[in-house]
């Protein structure tokens, strides 16, 4: 396919140059199909973890189901999250508090593992939000790890607080990444850059608009602890966890705005080939119907 896209560079008749060009589109299309049936190595992290075992699902139904399934995970946890901040919210046992933290570890470091699958099975899931899942790891081990000294109380509420938010736009996400996962499943397609169909990226900007503000919210509350930690580093009972957590809380800040911010264009560039989309046919579909009113009289005439 390179070889052939090069020379096409250097051939000058435009129109066969087009037809060309949608014909490889095409032919690049179905190669990508072909490969989603193909088993795909495991790569590093999931071959240190799982040993010498393939996770390569080849079924389309299959791999909806598990994605569907990594969905459900994350909102099952959300839940057990919230339940579990609003107790220590309400609550001073340290053994809950530390079952919350071992509980916020093991997530992590299971939704990366999932993650890791998806990938191999042609999930398009940005870098940032898996080494996201990775530092959210390390965050909850030095959380797990901090003494409960004065400097741990003072964050203490805050950081539940900062759970309970998180909940709520997990739960939104859910409802946000179904929506689209089940549509496409309706149209027939695993990815949404695939396909041009009319209101399907509408539905979906909809839905992100919606989902943006609270998104942002949590980022700025991402901010706000990474500045009340810094501002604790200088507590005369702080220890290394409090300005290692400020800089990793400041790292998740930047890291996930960049990325949201950098989602927009896309969507509103798939928005807007939607939109030239519909504009294109339904001029197709007025000229039809022009060519047919044109042809009536004639009809006319002949009966
Ligand atoms: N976690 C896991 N998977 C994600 C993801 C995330 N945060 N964001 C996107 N994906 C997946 C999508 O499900 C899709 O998977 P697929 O290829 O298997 O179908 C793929 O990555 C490509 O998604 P993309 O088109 O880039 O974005 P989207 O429309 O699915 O989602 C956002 C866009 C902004 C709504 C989404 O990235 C998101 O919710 N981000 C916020 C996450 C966050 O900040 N969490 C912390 C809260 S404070």
């Amino acid at each position: 396919m390179g070889l052939i896209s090069k020379s096409l560079k250097q051939l000058h008749a435009s129109e066969i140059r087009e037809t060309m060009d949608k014909d490889m589109m095409k032919r690049e299309q179905q190669l990508h199909e072909i490969e989603q049936t193909l088993p795909k190595p495991n790569g590093t992290y999931l071959s240190i973890i799982l040993g010498n075992v393939n996770v390569s699902i080849l079924n389309k139904n299959d791999k909806f189901k598990y994605k569907d399934e990594y969905e459900k995970f994350k909102l099952v946890l959300s839940v057990i999250g919230f339940i579990l901040s609003v107790l220590n919210l309400f609550t001073n046992i340290r053994t809950l508090e530390l079952s919350f933290m071992f509980l916020l570890v093991w997530y992590y470091c299971t939704l990366t593992i999932r993650e890791s699958i998806l990938k191999v099975n042609g999930s398009r899931i940005k870098g940032w939000w898996r080494f996201h899942h990775f530092l959210s790891t390390v965050v909850s081990g030095v959380l797990l790890v901090w003494p409960n000294t004065g400097a741990w109380y003072s964050f203490r509420g805050q950081f539940m607080w900062f759970n309970v938010y998180i909940s709520v736009v997990q739960y939104l996400q859910f409802r946000y990444q179904r929506g689209v996962l089940y549509r496409l499943k309706a149209l027939g397609e695993r990815h949404n850059m695939d396909i041009t169909i009319e209101g399907f990226h509408s539905w979906m900007w909809r839905g992100l608009s919606f989902l943006l503000p609270f998104l942002f919210v949590g980022y700025f509350f991402q901010l706000y602890n990474a500045y009340i930690l810094y501002t604790l580093a200088s507590h005369p009972k702080a220890t290394w966890h409090v300005p290692v957590l400020s800089l990793m809380f400041l790292v998740l800040f930047l890291g996930n705005v960049i990325t949201t911010i950098m989602v927009i264009p896309q969507k509103l560039q798939d928005r807007f080939r939607d939109h030239l989309h519909g504009v294109f046919v339904s001029k197709i579909q007025d000229r039809k119907k022009d060519a047919s009113k044109d042809e009536e009289p004639k009809t006319e005439k002949s009966d």
